[in-house]
């Protein structure tokens, strides 16, 4: 599959290396030249679907679809229909007929790929239990801006087997990049999207290793990311968690441990204190808020890729 044949994204695994190598291109250039694309959209309608709360994510779709000449609709889960049971597959073929694509934020990510397999028009994962896949690309149009590329490159991410430890190994691997993953034992990634990543690592000379041992993991590492030890849906987990996840925070003695050229990166929102001290994610290496921007560029090459 071509990045012109894309239909979804779901997971990342939509793209071959030379696929994400092309949409890396375009939102570097979509960044230095936003002008040439206000009107890629026009005439486009993007519903924007949230069942989890957002700043970012739904910000920079809906800045994204404006800047680029088309027209977003923000929908809350609990105003529609299905917040009162009216089954998902009715409302995708619904919208099917009303918008060009969705973008949704949700639970289970079965609900993604049912949406994809019934809708009839692309389908944005904008998070998921399990993935997060606009925010890796944001990362990794984060990554190429600081390094000049991605390839060989180590990142190393502390902390919860999630969502976002899902989607970096996956965008990782596509990109020849050595992912380290070091969670406390009991919290580590899915067992296949791991088998999956490691496959994917193999045909581009990258890696995927899982670590318990935070200090051993960040030795030599590019990049160092983390993200929250209770992700949303996880609230009642938060207490237990930050007791297990005490010794997983990124501080400056760990940074050390890094290249000195390493810099630091998180999805956001972060709570300072926990995973991330606060010298970390406000100091020099930090490139929390580029990486944030980063999301609106990104995503707008997707939007291209998909709709234009
Ligand atoms: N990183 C991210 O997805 O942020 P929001 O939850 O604010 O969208
Ligand atoms: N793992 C976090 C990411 C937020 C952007 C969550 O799912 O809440």
């Amino acid at each position: 599959m071509t990045t012109k044949t894309l239909k979804h994204m779901l997971t990342l695994e939509e793209l071959t290396p030379t696929d994400l190598d092309e949409l890396i291109q375009l939102a570097l250039d979509v960044k230095h030249d936003p002008s040439a694309y206000g009107k890629t959209l026009t005439g486009k309608k993007v519903a924007l679907l949230f069942e989890k709360a957002s700043t970012r994510t739904r910000m920079s779709f809906e800045v994204g679809v404006v800047e680029l000449g088309g027209y977003p609709l923000f929908l809350s889960g609990n105003d529609l229909q299905i917040g009162r049971g009216e089954p998902i597959t009715d409302t995708i073929r619904v919208m099917s007929r009303y918008v060009d694509a969705l973008m949704i934020r949700t639970y289970a990510h079965g609900t993604v790929e049912t949406l994809a397999e019934v809708g009839s028009i692309p389908i944005i994962n904008g998070l998921t239990d399990t993935h997060h896949p606009c925010q890796v690309l944001a990362d990794l149009l984060t990554i190429e801006e600081t390094f000049g590329s991605r390839q060989g490159k180590v990142l190393t991410y502390i902390g919860d087997g999630n969502n976002m430890a899902h989607s970096l190994m996956l965008g990782g691997a596509l990109s020849g990049m050595h992912v380290r993953i070091a969670s406390p034992d009991g919290y580590t990634v899915d067992e296949t999207i791991y088998n999956k990543s490691v496959a994917l690592a193999e045909a581009t000379g990258g890696s995927v290793t899982l670590y318990t041992d935070p200090a051993i993991a960040t030795v030599g590492a590019d990049i160092v990311y983390t993200d929250v030890f209770a992700s949303m849906g996880q609230e009642s987990e938060a207490e237990e968690r930050l007791h297990r996840f005490a010794t997983f925070q990124v501080d400056g003695a760990l940074m050390a441990k890094a290249n000195e050229t390493a810099i630091f990166l998180h999805c956001l929102p972060a709570h300072r204190g926990e995973e991330v001290a606060a010298d970390v994610i406000d100091g020099p290496q930090s490139l929390v808020f580029d990486q944030a921007e980063n999301r609106l560029h990104a995503q707008k090459a997707l939007m291209i890729t998909l709709l234009a």
